[in-house]
């Protein structure tokens, strides 16, 4: 049984998060993670930012009545609910960047206060993870809670920041990861053993992760435990349309591209629509591989909003599937439990078997 502090602190059964995947509702899956024994995250964001083509409603995603404190409301009572037989833990993912700090202040303000309200709440929701912005500013709203706070970083100068807002643990996000990147390209390999090197929080490593392998790997890289976006995207519990989980089965290891997101990078699957939102964000913003921002373009805004509408009508093509480079290693679609105990016994069986295939007996 894997047993790192990441189990110890949380309380959960196996050192697995799965990540945050705003704008859309993760409530399904936040419930089937918690419920298999690994820390299921409920993502914010959607609930805060106002819903349009960029963040499209599919009736079966929606939680609430469209206000924010509604779809808080209904979306953790619903997890509760769902987790309360297994005594699931759970937590929220909210981006901080500078374009969220009101709808964060409102999204995180809104948990915050159901949560005092609700012993079984207080009991079972155990994590915030923050991410996209500074740490800094959160300090005192999050530590006038019990809730461990975790942080997600892209590069060493960002944990730094992470470590001075005094969080708990500090997720390491390789650029390899789906959806938004860094502007500074640092992939996993690289990124989290310089921050398990950097800092004496522990770390959790993220991006590129999906099996026993990947999750040995982090281990042997610093880390405490592993989070996963683009790998629960392929389970049957996730709440995502089945085009984005096809998008992930189909992906071979060449089949993702980085083009202009929102707010940033952002990394698709390779389709139709992906590779003509590449085209146009090198068209119209050369400078965008040079490692620092540049302007949201209104053209590729438009495009961007198209491609995520088509999300709606099953459009394989039309569509803008956000998945990471791991995609090419995913090609089944298990149930979250039979994921979590499948890859949990795999990473177990590598780290025991380790020391035969790479230390030599000394007294042969
Ligand atoms: C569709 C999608 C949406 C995401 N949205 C968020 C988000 O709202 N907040 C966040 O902190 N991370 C977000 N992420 C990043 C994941 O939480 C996770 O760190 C990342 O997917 C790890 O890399 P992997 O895709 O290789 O597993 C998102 C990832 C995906 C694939």
């Amino acid at each position: 049984m894997l047993k790192t502090w990441l189990t110890d602190i949380t309380g959960i059964q196996y050192p697995i998060i799965q990540g945050g995947m705003g704008p859309y509702s993760t409530n399904r899956l936040c419930a089937a993670v918690a419920n298999a024994g690994g820390l299921g995250i409920i993502s914010l964001i959607g609930m805060g930012v106002q819903h349009s083509e960029a963040t499209p409603v599919d009736p079966t995603l929606v939680f609430g009545d469209g206000s924010t404190e509604d779809y808080i409301e209904r979306s953790l009572e619903y997890v509760k609910n769902e987790t309360q037989t297994n005594q699931g833990i759970f937590g929220i993912n909210c981006p901080v960047s500078i374009e969220f700090i009101e709808a964060a202040q409102r999204l995180i303000t809104g948990v915050f206060n159901q949560r005092s309200a609700d012993p079984e709440l207080q009991k079972r929701l155990r994590v915030i993870i923050t991410s996209a912005g500074d740490p800094v500013p959160w300090q005192q709203t999050i530590r006038a809670t019990d809730l461990l706070w975790f942080h997600v970083v892209p590069s060493i100068y960002h944990a730094r920041r992470a470590a001075k807002a005094g969080v708990d643990a500090i997720i390491a996000s390789g650029h390899e990861g789906g959806a938004h990147i860094s502007w500074q390209p640092v992939h996993s390999m690289v990124l989290i053993p310089g921050v398990a090197e950097s800092t004496s929080i522990p770390v959790i490593a993220a991006g590129g992760i999906c099996d026993g392998h990947t999750i040995a790997a982090a281990f042997a890289l610093g880390a405490v435990g592993i989070q996963m976006g683009t790998r629960f995207i392929a389970t049957r519990e996730c709440d995502f349309w089945d085009v984005w989980k096809q998008g992930v089965l189909q992906s071979t290891d060449r089949d993702t591209l980085v083009g202009r997101g929102m707010f940033g990078p952002m990394r698709f699957i390779k389709n139709q629509s992906s590779l003509k939102l590449v085209e146009k964000t090198t068209e119209l913003t050369p400078d965008f591989f040079k490692g620092q921002p540049v302007e949201l373009n209104q053209d590729i805004l438009k495009l961007e909003k198209q491609g995520f509408a088509k999300l709606l009508e099953d459009d394989a093509n039309g569509a803008l599937i956000l998945g990471g480079e791991v995609a090419g290693r995913i090609d089944n679609l298990p149930s979250v439990k039979d994921l979590i105990v499948q890859i949990a016994d795999q990473a177990e069986e590598i780290v025991k078997n380790l020391p035969k295939r790479c230390i030599a007996a000394s007294n042969k």
